[in-house]
């Protein structure tokens, strides 16, 4: 099977590169990115050359690229994960969220369907969409979707778009909603890879409001082999929540990145809170537990020490993304010489 997976030099997105190469070895994979400032190919430097393994630097809104694209490879699937992803951003310049999230989906939904084929997308979504829960309560698939920030409602508009796909064309879609992943090449923007990387640094570790914001936490390995699943089993037209069983408090998990780091709790500094931010997730994730087989394996008393790990082993990766040098690893790797 040839997938086109869209996002693949960013966090989750370089990971399942590397999960599909290991776990699917069947699978050819067409990483089709932008590069902006989340995508790093830094990332995938242990696949570049694997015969398994294409990239191409595209931009998903550009719809005469994604033309060319789809019909140079015709893939038999797309995994869609590139997106502005981080909801900080989406508070300042919402309209690139608009562009990439909504446009960039509907651009792939007609360039994939004009090939004609019976294709399966499956449209990477979060668990944001359903807006936010109080102290009890789990998002289903048919909890209605209430998007609190300019992010969620961007990734909610693609998912509209995607289930007007499937009623109106009769596209073979899938949605899935995820909860909150950690794990390794995370962008040091997003809660536990800024705190680990502050502590190490013994910098402030700024926690929003009161830290009492909940969030369900999944290892990025355990959402990959659900997207592989979901591909591959999953019922078209459906949607799926993925979940880690695992809420933890925010300020909970900034003191257990402290204790594990031999860190000190005065490190922490309580800021001003984020503009409407969502009080609580919680997934119910029975759906795909019980139709596909899919359960977290790893619990985060296991990984999240595994995931701090990861980046004291690379904290020179840390400070490439930090200063920015990571952004020339495309150029000077590659010339630019691969396709444009
Ligand atoms: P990320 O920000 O780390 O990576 C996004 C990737 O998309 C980057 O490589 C970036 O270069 C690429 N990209 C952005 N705009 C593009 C464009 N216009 N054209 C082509 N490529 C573009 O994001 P992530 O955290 O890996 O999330 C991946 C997907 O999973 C997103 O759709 C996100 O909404 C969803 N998701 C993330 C989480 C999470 O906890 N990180 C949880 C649930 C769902
Ligand atoms: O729930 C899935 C979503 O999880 C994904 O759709 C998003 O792409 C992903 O970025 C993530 O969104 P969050 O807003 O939950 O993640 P973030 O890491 O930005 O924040 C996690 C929590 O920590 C949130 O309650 C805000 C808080 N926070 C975050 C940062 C960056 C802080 O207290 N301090 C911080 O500096």
């Amino acid at each position: 099977m040839r997938v086109l997976l869209t996002g693949g030099a960013g966090f989750i997105g370089s990971n399942l590169v590397y999960y599909i190469l290991s776990h699917r070895i069947d699978w050819e994979v067409i990483n089709v990115d932008a590069l902006t400032y989340a995508g790093n190919l830094e990332n995938l430097k242990a696949c570049e050359t694997n015969p398994k393994y294409h990239f191409v630097h595209a931009d998903i809104t550009d719809t005469a690229k994604m033309r060319d694209v789809f019909e140079e490879y015709r893939p038999d699937a797309v995994m869609h994960l590139a997106a502005e992803s981080h909801v900080d951003r989406s508070v300042f310049d919402p309209l690139i969220f608009v562009r990439t999230n909504v446009l960039g989906t509907q651009v792939l939904l007609d360039e994939f369907r004009r090939l004609g084929g019976d294709g399966r997308f499956l449209q990477v979504s979060t668990d944001e969409v359903y807006g936010t829960l109080g102290a009890t309560g789990y998002f289903t698939e048919v909890t209605p979707l209430s998007p609190n920030s300019p992010y969620s409602a961007s990734k909610a508009g693609s998912d509209f778009l995607v289930r007007a796909a499937h009623e109106t064309h009769k596209m073979d879609t899938i949605i899935t909603r995820c909860s909150n992943n950690y794990g390794p090449y995370q962008f040091p923007e997003k809660l536990i890879p800024l705190m680990i990387a502050n502590a190490v640094e013994g910098k402030p570790l700024p926690v929003y409001g009161k830290g009492l914001n909940v969030r369900d936490w999944l290892f990025v390995e355990d959402h990959c082999a659900a997207l592989a699943t979901v591909l591959e089993k999953g019922r078209s037209g459906e949607v799926y929540n993925i979940g880690g069983n695992n809420e933890r408090k925010n300020i909970d998990i900034v003191r257990m990145i402290l204790k594990e780091l031999k860190a000190p709790d005065s490190l922490i500094r309580f800021v001003e809170d984020r503009p409407g931010h969502d009080l609580r997730y919680a997934i119910d994730a029975s759906k795909i537990e019980r139709e596909l087989g899919w359960s977290p394996r790893h619990t985060f008393e296991e990984a999240l020490p595994l995931t701090i790990r990861w980046y004291l082993d690379h904290l020179d990766w840390v400070s490439r993304v930090k200063s920015g040098e990571y952004l020339k690893y495309y150029d000077l790797q590659y010339g630019k010489r691969l396709k444009e």
